[in-house]
């Protein structure tokens, strides 16, 4: 069987020290750093056989006819992306616009902007242009060392539209290298034939949607925005019980501008993961921290909306799971640039930089379920490695999105 040498790696970093502890409160020494490593891959199954310091090579793989120097590199598992909502069309400067002139996410929304604008380009668009730009940001995505991403639907809200987009994604998986995780997110908002009876198109998704979608096993997850003027805990509480009916996991958008009690419901039911909670109150805060559910926070939703970040530092020190992603989406976060939220998950929400680099890994993995293939570098693991032309680890945050 073929065998792969990489020899010496500047730097790399296992992170299996971060699996031991569920990635709660990373510190440095547990990222596992091997200074001047080297790696040997099956190249038939894929799969890590050996991972060590360049100087304690075992001598028959010493003598290998493949053999590739990694000088100059540092080696990390591949980055997970773990939310984004990246089937759609169109875009929002106007809503960006409006922002700057002093409009909130909020009132947009409810005059008819905000996520409907790109409902309506999105069902406009057609399946093939839709994969296609969903195809480029993926693209995009992998540029910044990205090796798996969660898809959210949520703008198509008619049932055709919506299996439009889970077709979409269902291609995707097949056409590219990355993992790709779906997830069906229905309550996003309600769509302008159900305006104002948001009670009757919870009725619909749970009666109908939701039972045709996992007959179709099209998702993985189920999702939905729990906020003031979109979907509250009733609402949500059904929408959840019929999708754990229909075999689908939780993940839920709790606390971006209010919370309305969606963090409690979440840690009830204990979902996968908790997004955004950047009102999230001190009591769920102490919960969080001793959940295996985990927090995702998304510092690029902040920043372009201009409102709070998370309390990233009080989770991560109760003990939660923090992961960080950019929440791609053309309303409050159209950024692929992951290593740059880690900067301003340091810069902004105070996290150290082995917390960041656990944030957008091991952390991300578990966000998706996925953490005992992805989000570690071991013997016996996939070799998915994201690569930096760095000399330390450290240049993720500091680079501002601008890694090599
Ligand atoms: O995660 N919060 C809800 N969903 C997206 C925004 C979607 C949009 O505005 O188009 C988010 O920020
Ligand atoms: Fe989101």
């Amino acid at each position: 069987m073929e065998k792969v040498l990489y020899n010496n790696i500047g730097q790399l970093l296992t992170l299996a020290g971060v699996a031991k502890k569920q990635g709660r409160a990373p510190t440095e020494s547990d990222l596992g750093i091997i200074e001047n490593a080297a790696m040997v891959v099956d190249s038939a199954t894929n799969k890590i056989e050996w991972i060590g310091e360049q100087k304690n090579i075992p001598t028959p793989f010493r003598k290998l006819v493949n053999q590739f120097s990694s000088e100059g590199e540092v080696w990390l598992p591949e980055l997970v992306e773990c939310h984004t909502h990246l089937v759609c069309a169109g875009n929002r400067h106007h809503d960006y616009a409006q922002r700057c002139a002093g409009k909130t996410y909020q009132e947009i929304a409810a005059a008819g902007g905000g996520i409907l604008t790109t409902l309506k380009h999105t069902r406009e668009a057609g399946y093939t242009a839709l994969y296609e730009s969903a195809l480029k940001e993926l693209e995009r995505f992998q540029k910044f060392g990205v090796g798996a991403v969660e898809i959210k639907t949520g703008y198509g809200l008619t049932l055709e539209s919506e299996i439009e987009i889970l077709e979409v994604i269902a291609a995707l998986q097949k056409t590219t290298s990355l993992t790709i995780v779906p997830t069906f997110m229905p309550a996003h908002a309600t769509p302008p034939e159900y305006k104002d009876r948001t009670d009757a198109f919870v009725d619909v998704i749970c009666q109908e949607w939701i039972p045709e979608v996992a007959k179709r096993n099209l998702a993985e997850y189920f999702d939905a925005f729990v906020e003031k003027g979109f979907f509250d805990v009733t609402q949500t509480r059904r929408m959840c019980e019929v999708a754990l009916q229909n075999g689908l996991k939780l993940k839920l958008h709790c606390d971006q501008f209010n919370d309305i009690g969606g963090t409690d419901l979440g840690l009830e039911l204990g979902v996968q993961s908790i997004d955004h909670l950047d009102h999230v109150s001190d009591a769920n805060i102490q919960k969080l921290g001793k959940a295996d559910t985990v927090a995702v926070l998304l510092p690029g939703a902040s920043l372009y909306t201009g409102t709070p970040y998370p309390p990233a530092r009080k989770l991560i020190d109760a003990g939660a799971r923090v992961a960080v992603s950019t929440d791609f989406n053309p309303g409050t976060s159209p950024s692929r640039n992951l290593p740059l939220m880690t900067t301003l998950a340091c810069s902004q929400m105070k996290m150290t930089v082995p917390e960041a680099v656990v944030s957008i890994t091991y952390n991300a993995a578990a966000a998706l379920g996925l953490e005992n293939t992805l989000g570690t570098l071991e013997v016996g693991k996939e070799f998915r490695v994201c690569s930096l032309r760095a000399d330390s680890y450290e240049v993720l945050p500091y680079s501002f999105g601008e890694i090599e």
